[in-house]
């Protein structure tokens, strides 16, 4: 009898530690897959736009990619913002589009974070951010500028570009950027 009341004892502890380590581990697991979803969500917007930004300029120039990025980057946003449970957006400390691009408390905050952590050396490639807060599940991906970035956000923008920008965007603070340096961040938001 004692015996029996003994395992009994040990495999109601036991039950209670095997579920107490499923609920302590259930929540970074549950984090990560967020973060490999907004991911996804994050190369396919870049991965739609870079293409055709890349075409419009080779194609028609920098005017036409202006007016080319005017209307799909908004679109593309929307779009993936419809198709899936994520509110998707880019943000930036500096924007062309201050409609869409005007970042919240958070957001300024991490791009901030991410000036700072690309001033102490690390590459925007890999930088980005992931947080609960309140009930939302938060993501932010540095956008660093490249090359290819310069021809718009850069320092010395030849006649063309500057007219073309005046005209869409005329309160444009997006220029001035030089290699490497932060952009701006593509920004999720999923509620939890
Ligand atoms: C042909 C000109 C052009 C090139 C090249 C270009 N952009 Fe832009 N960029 C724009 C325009 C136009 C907008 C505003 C789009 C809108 O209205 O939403 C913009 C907006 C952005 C935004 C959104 C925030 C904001 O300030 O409105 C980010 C982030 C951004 N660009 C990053 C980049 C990066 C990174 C590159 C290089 C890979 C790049 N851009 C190359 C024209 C360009």
């Amino acid at each position: 009898m004692y015996h029996k009341k003994n395992t009994l004892i040990v495999s109601t502890v036991s039950s209670i530690l095997f579920l107490y380590s499923f609920s302590s581990y259930a929540q970074p697991i549950e984090l990560s897959a967020l973060k490999a979803e907004a991911i996804t969500i994050v190369k396919q917007f870049g991965g739609t736009l870079k293409p055709q930004l890349k075409k419009a300029l080779a194609e028609g120039g920098v005017k036409q990619a202006i007016e080319v990025c005017s209307v799909k980057a908004p679109e593309i946003a929307k779009n993936l913002s419809m198709s899936t449970p994520w509110q998707v957006k880019r943000v930036s400390l500096k924007t062309r589009n201050h409609h869409n691009a005007t970042p919240d408390a958070w957001e300024k905050s991490v791009l901030e974070e991410f000036n700072q952590r690309q001033q102490q050396g690390e590459s925007a490639k890999a930088m980005a951010k992931a947080e609960v807060v309140k009930d939302e599940f938060r993501f932010m991906k540095a956008q660093g500028t490249e090359s290819l970035c310069l021809t718009c956000h850069g320092s010395g923008l030849n006649a063309e570009t500057k007219a073309a920008l005046k005209q869409y965007y005329p309160k444009d603070q997006a220029v001035g950027y030089s290699l490497g340096q932060i952009r701006g961040a593509f920004s999720l938001t999923k509620k939890l």
